[in-house]
This record gives structure tokens, sequence and C-alpha cells, in this order.
């Protein structure tokens, strides 16, 4: 068993979403270079979708190529959502060499969020993956709705393995199976990970939660203990999904990053700075966000500080 977890932050994407408030170019440049200086090193910044179908990320073109202009891609990735090839000309275009593509097991929210089948979103990864690898582009996939759709209500646990072995069989770099709208619970999670895993590389899976109805360190926790090293949260616990009602924000990175400490696993992330980034995100979303263990780690900051990486 590895001894540290990776998170892969999708607050600027998966987050933002989501969010009413209009956040600038240069505040989601401010938001990841706090993400980076805190110490996360694997970021989802953007998605190259249809303008009018998600106004916030718009920019994600000038946000990638001034991301890259200024950093190292050699330390850091900055990874893109991309739902269809326009999305991947885009992306390919503003510099992009990391894309996040996706499937959902449920075929009604595939038809809600993007207009293809689950079907056709199969034969898009497919076409994707394959100008990836001749392009030296590094593909995630997304296994959208794995426990719970919002529409369809519970996916059968078969169908969700059946789906995660195609999408691994296609050659992909890393899995990510996603909760999307925070309905899952510890069984279910630690159940079809471990299933997953035994078919794949668990080294390579990554688990996409949201907090929705509080049990996201609770899946969490089932994760870890299936064997799971790879964690997407965002930073505040921003965001949720515009396509599926109910849908909440993302497992908070403090949230997660504070169990992997408390649990002895590294992460690689200094505490103290996220708090700098999440006290940004209360300025740019103009209300107070934040995580389960934001206000107790406000009111006993420094305590423990041994085990939070500090
Ligand atoms: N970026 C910009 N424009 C795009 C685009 C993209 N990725 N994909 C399609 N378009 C444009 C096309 O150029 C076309 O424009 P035109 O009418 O001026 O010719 C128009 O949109 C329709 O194209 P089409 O291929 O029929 O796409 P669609 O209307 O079926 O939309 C998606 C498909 C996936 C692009 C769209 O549903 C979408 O962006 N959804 C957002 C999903 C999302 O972000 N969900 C949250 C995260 S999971
Ligand atoms: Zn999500």
């Amino acid at each position: 068993m590895s001894e540290f977890v990776r998170v892969y932050e999708v607050g600027p994407r998966d987050g933002l979403q989501n969010e009413a408030a209009h956040v600038s170019t240069d505040q989601k440049l401010q938001l990841v270079e706090g993400l980076l200086a805190a110490g996360l090193a694997h970021i989802e910044a953007a998605s190259f979708v249809h303008p009018g179908a998600v106004p916030q990320m718009a920019d994600a073109d000038e946000l990638i190529s001034r991301l890259l202009q200024r950093h190292d891609a050699s330390n850091v990735t900055f990874t893109s959502l991309v739902l269809n090839e326009k999305g991947y000309d885009r992306a390919y275009e503003a510099g992009c060499r990391h894309v996040a593509l996706g499937v959902a097991v449920s075929n009604t929210f595939s038809q809600r969020n993007t207009r293809m089948s689950s079907e056709e979103a199969f034969t898009t990864v497919q076409r994707l993956t394959r100008r990836a690898a001749a392009d030296g582009v590094w593909v995630r996939a997304y296994l959208m709705t794995a426990w719970v759709c919002p529409f369809e209500g519970p996916q059968p646990p078969r169908k969700s393995l059946a789906y995660a072995r195609r999408l691994w069989d296609m050659g992909i770099g890393e899995l990510s199976v996603a909760d999307t709208i925070g309905h899952a619970d510890p069984l279910n999670v630690g159940r079809l990970m471990e299933e997953i895993g035994r078919h794949t590389d668990m080294a390579r899976l990554a688990v996409h939660l949201h907090d929705t109805q509080v049990l996201g360190l609770a899946n969490a926790t089932a994760a870890l203990s299936a064997g799971v090293r790879i964690f997407d949260s965002s930073v505040g616990g921003l965001g949720g999904c515009p396509f599926a009602p109910g849908a909440s924000g993302n497992l908070a990175t403090e949230d997660i990053v504070f169990l992997a400490y408390k649990m002895g696993f590294g992460a690689g992330i200094d505490l103290r700075k996220l708090w700098d980034v999440v006290a940004f995100a209360d300025k740019i979303i103009g209300r107070r966000v934040g995580g389960r263990i934001r206000d107790w780690w406000e009111s006993h900051a420094g305590d423990e500080p041994d085990i939070y990486g500090l």
C-alpha cells in the first residue's frame, strides 16, 4: 500500500462551472496559482465545452494558454475537460496536453449533459483517445453517474464495472469514477472501487466525490480502504454540475487533505497555504465557502501542527 494520496484539484473547473458569481480570467489565474503554491500539482483548470452551455468556462482558451506560458508543464499538469471533437481541437490549439473525457453510466444523464447517448460518448472517447495517442496527449476519463443518476436513480454496479472496463481498455492514462451528484454511500463506493481496481490498475484509479449528502469524507474513507489513492476534490468544496439537479459541491480539498494527514498518508500539500486559497475563494465567490473541517480548523489552528504537513 502506497503511503501517499494524490489530490487532483477540480475547483477551477467542476467548482466554478456551477457558481453563479462571475469569476474573471485573472481571478482564475490567481486561484490556480494559489493552489500550485499550496502544493497541488494536478489541476483540472477548464473545460472546452459550448460557452453557451457553461458560460463560466468561456475563457478556457485564454486561461489555459496563460497558465502554460507561466508554468513549466513538466512539474504540474493542467487538464481540460473535453466532451467532443471541437472541444479537443480548442484545447489542443490552446496548448493543452492533458485532457479529461467522459462517459456516463446513465444514458439519460448522458443525453441531458452532452446531447449524446452513452454509446455515442464511448465512440467519441475512443476517437479522441486515438487522436490523443497520436498527439502525445495524456488522457483521463470520467465514468459519470457511476452510482446514482439524478434522473434514473441508482445505477447497477455491474453496468458501472462493465463501462469502467470498456474505458480502461481504450488505453487511457487514468480513470476517475464519479459520484456526479453526491448520492453514493460508503458501502457501494468501497465495493465498486475495489471491483474496478481488480480489473484495472488501482494506482491509476481515481474517485470523484461530491458532498451533497455530507457523505463525501465517509465515501473517501471507503475508497481509501479499498486501495484508491487518487482523489478529485475542489478547494472550498466549490462546485456541482449544472446538468445534474441536486448536485452540490465537490468533496473539499482541505477535507480530503486533512483526512489523509489524520490517517498518516502524505499528500505533499501545505494545509496552511491551502487555507489562504479557501479565503481567496470566499472573495471571488462572494460567500463563505469551505468544507467540513473549516470551522474546526479556524478555532483550533495550530493545536496539532505535527500531523498536518506543516
Ligand atoms: N466548444 C465550442 N463550441 C462548440 C463545442 C465546443 N466544445 N461543441 C460544439 N460547439 C458548437 C458547434 O460549433 C456548433 O456551432 P454552430 O451552431 O455555430 O455551428 C454548435 O455548438 C452545435 O454543435 P453540436 O456538435 O451539435 O453540439 P451540441 O449542441 O450537441 O453540444 C456539447 C454538445 C457537448 C458541446 C454541449 O452539449 C456542451 O458543451 N455541454 C456542456 C456539458 C458540460 O460541460 N457539462 C458539465 C461537465 S460534465
Ligand atoms: Zn463533479
